[in-house]
């Protein structure tokens, strides 16, 4: 599967992976967040264990085609915040957009972040990956968007300056183990909901935890990620740069979004705009007076 051209993109995907043909599922991520949510007073802040402390063990960088993927160490993992249960860390990646263009996956009222960080946590119960695709609540994942600011942000770094290592797809190298890059406040603030897998198969096994206050990258470390990585192997004749990596928003239809108990910015605005605050038919209403009054 690819994302920039036209016989393997996202679109295409359902083709060769039937469960990403979003008239199959109803379950498809990502999405876009708006108001249309409800608060959850019982989703306080998870548990994450182990990721203040360096932990020990095996870590490896690695550019899969797709994106930069870190697999970490034993030691991780989350739980409470209404999850069911006790889900192990097992990777963390990116998806990004080019020099021009956002790349967040999910959207927030329709805007689009320069990138978005996807922290991937299998429920304990399973021994693998493929076990925890069978099951609906198998994965969680904790999205973080990345906002541009004028400093690098040092944890970011410690992955960044290993970039230019794993150019090219199927690349790897070690990466010392290294955290945090998780802000310390804020992280109470967060919207759930279920859905998918974004890339192949897109299996509908997600819980999604998106927080809403974003974590921060320089400008220069955004652009190695859009510069400097290829979906294709060293050598080959078609060089191809790996960029726009983000799946295409999809219906939320009758999935419940809901805003954790300290969630603040798309529930918690004085005035969110007309068209979305109010139901359509009161909105239908009001022009409807506002021509009578006209005549
Ligand atoms: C709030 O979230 C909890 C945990 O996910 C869930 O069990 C409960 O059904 C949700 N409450 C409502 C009103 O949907
Ligand atoms: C892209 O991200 C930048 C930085 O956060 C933001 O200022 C801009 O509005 C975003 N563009 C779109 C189209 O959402
Ligand atoms: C994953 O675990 C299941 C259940 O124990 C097992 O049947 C299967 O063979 C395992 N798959 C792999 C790829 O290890
Ligand atoms: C993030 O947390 C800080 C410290 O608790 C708080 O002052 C700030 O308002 C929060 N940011 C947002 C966007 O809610
Ligand atoms: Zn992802």
């Amino acid at each position: 599967f690819c994302y920039n051209e036209h016989h393997c993109d996202p679109y295409a995907w359902g083709d060769t992976f039937p469960s990403c043909h979003p008239l199959l599922e109803e379950h498809h991520s990502p999405i876009n967040l708006d108001y249309q949510m409800s608060r959850n007073e019982s989703l306080g802040a998870l548990h994450l264990e182990g990721f203040d402390t360096v932990q020990t063990g095996h870590w490896t960088l690695k550019n899969n085609g797709h994106s930069v993927v870190l697999q970490v160490g034993s030691g991780m993992s989350v739980s409470g915040g209404g999850l069911p249960g006790v889900y192990h860390t097992i990777q963390l990646h990116f998806h990004w957009g080019s020099l021009s263009t956002n790349g967040s996956e999910h959207t927030v009222d329709r805007r689009r972040y320069p990138m978005e960080m996807h922290i991937v946590n299998m429920k304990s119960i399973h021994p693998n990956v493929s076990a925890a695709l069978e099951d609906p609540t198998g994965l969680a994942v904790l999205g973080f968007f990345v906002d541009v600011v004028y400093a690098d942000n040092v944890h970011l770094g410690h992955i960044t300056r290993k970039l230019s290592s794993v150019a090219y797809k199927g690349w790897k190298n070690t990466n010392n183990p290294t955290w945090l890059l998780l802000p310390e406040h804020n992280m109470s603030q967060y919207y759930r909901y279920h859905g998918s897998l974004t890339t192949p198969p897109c299996s509908p096994v997600v819980i999604w935890t998106l927080y809403e206050v974003p974590i921060y990258a320089s400008w220069s470390q955004l652009e190695q990620f859009a510069s400097e990585m290829y979906s294709t192997e060293e050598g080959e004749e078609d060089e191809k740069p790996l960029h726009n990596n983000f799946r295409h928003i999809h219906p939320t239809f009758s999935r419940s979004v809901y805003a954790s108990r300290d969630a603040k910015l798309l529930l918690g605005r004085a005035a969110p705009p007309l068209s979305s605050a109010l139901p359509t038919h009161v909105f239908q209403i009001t022009l409807l007076g506002g021509l009578i009054y006209g005549l």
